[in-house]
């Protein structure tokens, strides 16, 4: 069964190798060579940010970061929203709705919290991980659309809770 909770710093390390390989183990590959060393650095998202981490008889298998809006890993969200970012599911335990159950932890947080929606950005080539936010009733916000670089875009997300 897996548990989604607040990482422990004995954590930290696993969760940042097993975000490392979800992001380069996927289909884009060395798309994300630039953000490993941010993908490796779990202790600093749970120091600036709040890191969720799934587990599997005590096996880091997936991680969210929870991003409140106006902080140092704030990318879109504004006043009133939650944002996620850096989800990451082990590669040899994908396709078993982990992914899906750590965006939910996400959405029920925000319920919780009273925000009124959680928003997030995700690659264009990241088809997969956009599917899933579909499926779950999130909807494209173009309007929060940027350019991580000259030709990548992040698609923003978002869904009032
Ligand atoms: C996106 C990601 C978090 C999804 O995690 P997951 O636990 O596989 O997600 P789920 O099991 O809930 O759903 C994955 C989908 O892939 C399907 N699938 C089946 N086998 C699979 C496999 N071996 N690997 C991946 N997906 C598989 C699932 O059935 C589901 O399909 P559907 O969308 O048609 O229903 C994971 O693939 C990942 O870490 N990707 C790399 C990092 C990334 O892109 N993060 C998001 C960027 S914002």
């Amino acid at each position: 069964m897996t548990t989604i909770r607040v990482a422990r710093p004995a954590e930290y390390e696993a969760i940042g190798a097993m975000a490392v390989r979800a992001y380069t183990e996927s289909g884009s590959q060395s798309a994300y060579a630039d953000y490993v060393p941010a993908l490796r650095d779990a202790a600093d998202r749970a120091a600036k940010a709040e890191l969720l981490v799934a587990v599997d008889n005590d096996e880091v298998v997936g991680t969210v970061t929870l991003v409140r809006p106006g902080t140092a890993y704030t990318e879109v969200a504004q006043a009133g929203e939650l944002e996620f970012r850096m989800l990451a599911v082990a590669p040899e335990a994908a396709g078993n709705g982990i992914g899906q159950q750590l965006v939910q932890a996400v959405i029920d947080r925000g319920r919780q919290e009273g925000v009124q929606r959680v928003v997030l950005c995700v690659r264009e080539d990241a088809t997969l991980a956009q599917r899933l936010y579909r499926r779950l009733g999130f909807e494209r916000l173009p309007d929060r659309d940027w350019y991580i670089a000259q030709d990548v875009r992040l698609l923003a997300f978002a869904m009032d809770v």
